[in-house]
This record gives structure tokens, C-alpha cells and sequence, in this order.
């Protein structure tokens, strides 16, 4: 696989959130994952359906600069092994309207449902969407789970989904949230940490275990693969994920975590992380 550069855009005057300059690495991830999951799995399934549970508008400013790029949905789209159908889920009501917009223009042979709701409340509507599996007719999916923060997903969203033959690459908010905002998750009266991770003991492990870990962030992306393996998906240990941290002051920021249950499936993980990791290049 060739190593792309993120293409660079032109303003087109719909919204376009600021996002740090560390979004590239992100996208540059799903991206190249994107690919290849899309090509390798065409010959083999007979629907590739591709879901960003928290799409965005579809395009991205990275913060200081005048740099425009096309953000998740938009590059799940620009491979050359398009998928048979995506379906974007976004609750504000002005970036599902740019993205709309933007698909309609630079798109519009592609296969989308757009869902205007809150994910976790309306999961059903997502799952509708996807195209039924049964004999004769083989449907995988991947879907790209990118929440701002802890209180966005509820883990009953991806048990669900999970229900289905589906991959995920999930942003796990374990430095800029988890562990940044511990004294507020770690309240009683908080259950943000259970919605998260669906880990109803937490506290009692955090307790007894937490001293072993350098900081809650860390606990926090363990706790979620964990209860991954639950859903029967492949998980090591957080050498799995991938730690990102602030390309600045090199903060930690968030885990990115591929759960598969098919070898085939990590095997592009890894090949993927290969291919992102190499210099980045918007500055
Ligand atoms: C980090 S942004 C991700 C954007 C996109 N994936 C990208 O590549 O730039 C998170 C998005 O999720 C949306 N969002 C937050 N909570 C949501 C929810 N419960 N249901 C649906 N969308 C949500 C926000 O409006 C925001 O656009």
C-alpha cells in the first residue's frame, strides 16, 4: 500500500470544526484502514458497509492554521474500493447538514443513510440501516466510533452492534477525559464510567488494583478492552491500542483500540498502524 497524504482543501463556507493538529495521525488511521478492509474484503463478503457513529460535518480545521482536510466520513469514502453502503450518525443538526451537502456535491454515487439523533439513544435506526446478513448474502461492517468524550457512548450502543459481523475502531478518551476529569468520574453520583465501559465493579477494582497503574486514563482503556473480550473480540492488553498523545507538550490525549474477532482483520490493524505512523506531514 502507498503512503497518502492527507488531501489538503479548499474552504467551501460550511462549518468546519477546529480539531488539533494530533487528528491527523486519526485520520490518516481510519483511512488507511479504510482501504484496506474495503479492497481485501470485497471478493469475500458480498456487502462492505462502513458507520461513523459521531460523523461530524466531514471536514476538519486544524487549530491555528488555515489547514482544511476531509475528517472521517469523507475519507471512508475517498478509496478506491468504495463500500457498498455507509451510514452516518451525527446529533447536531448544522454538521449533518454540511455533511449532507458535502457528500451530495463530491459523492453522490454512494450508498448513505444519514441518522440526525443521539447514538446511544437510537441505536436501533443505525442497525436498521445495515443491510440484512443471511445465507447467500454476506454483510461486514466497520464502524468507526469517535466520541468528544466519556459521557458520548454508552457500551449497550456497541453491545449491540456487536451482535452483528462488525469490526470497530473506537477513540477511547482515557487522557483528555478520563483522567483529566478523575475527581468528577470517580463521584458516586457520577455513572459515567460504567456507561462507558458497561464494568458495573469498577470502583472496587480501581481500589484494589489502582495503585498498579501510572493513572486512571490508563485503567480506563484496560477496563474497555476488557469488557470487549466480553463481546468475544480479541484483546492482549493495551499494546494493542494505540496511544496518542498532544503533538505539542505530548500529552496523553486518547487510546485508538481495534477490536476484531478475525486474525485478518488485526493483521490490517497492524499494517495499518505501520503506514500511519510514519511522518506526518500537515505542518
Ligand atoms: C470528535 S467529533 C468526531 C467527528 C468526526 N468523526 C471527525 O472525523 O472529525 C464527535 C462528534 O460526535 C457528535 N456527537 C457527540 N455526542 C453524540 C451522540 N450522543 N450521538 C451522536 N453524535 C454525537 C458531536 O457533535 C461531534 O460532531
Amino acid at each position: 500500500m502507498m503512503l497518502e497524504r492527507l488531501p489538503i482543501l479548499k474552504d467551501d463556507g460550511l462549518i468546519t470544526p477546529e480539531v488539533g493538529l494530533w487528528a491527523e495521525y486519526k485520520y490518516r488511521l481510519v483511512w488507511n484502514y479504510a482501504k484496506m478492509f474495503a479492497a481485501s474484503m470485497k471478493a469475500k463478503w458480498d456487502a462492505r458497509i462502513y458507520i461513523d457513529l459521531y460523523a461530524g460535518a466531514g471536514r476538519s480545521r486544524i487549530e491555528n492554521t488555515k489547514t482544511i482536510v476531509p475528517a472521517s466520513p469523507l475519507l471512508a469514502m475517498d478509496i478506491p474500493n468504495k463500500f457498498d453502503k455507509y451510514i452516518f450518525c451525527e446529533n447536531d443538526k448544522e454538521k449533518v447538514q454540511a455533511l449532507k451537502a458535502r457528500i451530495g456535491r463530491d459523492y453522490s454515487d454512494s450508498n448513505v443513510s444519514f441518522i440526525e439523533a443521539d447514538v446511544n439513544k437510537n441505536i436501533e435506526e443505525v442497525i436498521s440501516n445495515i443491510p440484512r446478513h443471511h445465507k447467500g448474502f454476506k454483510v461486514l461492517t466497520f464502524c468507526f466510533v469517535d466520541p468528544f468524550n466519556v459521557r458520548n457512548l454508552n457500551f449497550q450502543t456497541i453491545k449491540k452492534l456487536a451482535e452483528k459481523y462488525i469490526d470497530f475502531l473506537i477513540l477511547i478518551p482515557s487522557g483528555m477525559d478520563a483522567n483529566r476529569n478523575i475527581s468528577y468520574y470517580i463521584d458516586e453520583s457520577s455513572t459515567a464510567v460504567e456507561d462507558f465501559t458497561g464494568a458495573s465493579q469498577w470502583r472496587d477494582e480501581w481500589r484494589l488494583k489502582g495503585a498498579r497503574w501510572e493513572n486512571f486514563g490508563l485503567f480506563f482503556a484496560d477496563l474497555f478492552g476488557r469488557q470487549m473480550r466480553t463481546l468475544t473480540y480479541f484483546y492482549e492488553g493495551l499494546a494493542d491500542m494505540v496511544h496518542v498523545r498532544s503533538t505539542e507538550k505530548n500529552l496523553p490525549l486518547y487510546h485508538l483500540a481495534f477490536f476484531s474477532r478475525n486474525e485478518l482483520g488485526r493483521k490490517f490493524w497492524k499494517e495499518a498502524r505501520k503506514y500511519s505512523d510514519d511522518q506526518l506531514d500537515l505542518l
